[in-house]
């Protein structure tokens, strides 16, 4: 396993819809575990494949519970995630993203969401999600189209300047 560069905005790759995975071969193997190493060095809770400049449509995430604070932190690995459903009832919370560094900005989500694809192996996967959980995994396919959190954030803002938070440039 290696840690691999992940790359930040104004990146090209962040722009591209990602290309559905159809190989499930060694090489894909190893690009998940180093895309689990690369996200616990960050350290962060979530990495899409562009991220780490490979355009194909898959992510991995690491998180506990919301409801438990004593769970323990699960992994997830998903190739070619389509979000199926999504509750109409929305939450707004606090996102940044390793690609865009020294940004955070208020992004309005569904609070509930199911989640069809596959597993590291080629195998169907069905997941529901909630609140954070759900959050990242919103975030993350957001990245397979080419979508940035603040291309919908509410407003942005720079977490170490200690000043009021502006609007979204766009
Ligand atoms: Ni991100």
């Amino acid at each position: 396993m290696s840690i691999r560069t992940i790359v930040t905005v104004p990146h090209p790759v962040l722009r591209q819809k990602a290309g559905k995975v159809t190989t499930f071969d060694q090489e894909l193997q190893t690009l998940i575990d180093d895309m689990i190493e690369t996200m616990r060095a960050a350290p962060g809770v979530g990495l899409a494949a562009p991220q780490v400049n490979v355009p194909l449509r898959l992510f991995v995430a690491e998180y506990g519970d919301d409801d438990d604070p004593d769970a323990p932190v699960q992994t997830y690995v998903f190739i070619n995630p389509r979000i199926v459903a999504a509750s109409r009832e929305t939450e707004v919370g606090v996102e940044g993203c390793l690609s865009i560094p020294g940004l955070v900005g208020e992004v309005i989500r569904a609070q509930r969401i199911t989640v069809n694809g596959l597993d590291r192996h080629g195998k169907p996967l069905k997941m529901e999600a909630h609140g954070w959980l759900a959050r990242i995994f919103q975030h993350e396919i957001d990245h397979l189209d080419g979508v940035l959190f603040t291309d919908h954030a509410l407003r942005v803002w720079r977490p170490e300047e200690e000043t009021e938070p502006h609007p979204a440039a766009d």
